[in-house]
């Protein structure tokens, strides 16, 4: 029997749409990412700085991006529970979402998201 040399599933890059992190330095990180996984998600798998603490229950605001105004109107609206979450983040722009809530389409090929100077976790800043 041949052995196969390389067993890892080929990701088609095709069906990946690119999607760009700029972090709080204002360096750029631009990724082919699988759809229908979370902006939280495709973060987590490349080493991007977004926290995530409750990891998607809607439960911290600290998955905060701020999204690049042209891709904010593609996307679908905010949960109530979403905008009460937000209402909580630090540095709150009008293109706020939490990046846990954002599940990533080919429609949203190009989509570029900054992370804020900072965030406030729920979980552990009750103050
Ligand atoms: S990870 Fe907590 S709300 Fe997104």
């Amino acid at each position: 029997m041949r052995k196969l040399l390389n067993p890892k599933p080929q990701r088609n890059l095709l069906n990946m749409p690119k999607i760009t992190f700029i972090d709080t330095q204002g360096n750029k990180k631009t990724i082919d990412a699988q759809t229908g996984l979370s902006i939280l998600e495709i973060a987590h798998q490349n080493k991007i700085d977004l926290e995530g603490s409750c990891e998607g229950s809607l439960a911290c605001s600290t998955c905060h991006v701020i999204v690049e105004s042209d891709f904010y109107e593609k996307l679908p609206n905010a949960s109530e529970e979403e905008e009460d979450m937000l209402d909580l983040a630090f540095g709150l722009t009008h293109t706020s979402r939490l990046g846990c809530q954002i599940i990533l389409t080919e429609e949203l090929d190009g989509l570029t998201v900054s992370l804020p100077a900072a965030t406030r976790n729920m979980m552990v800043d009750k103050k």
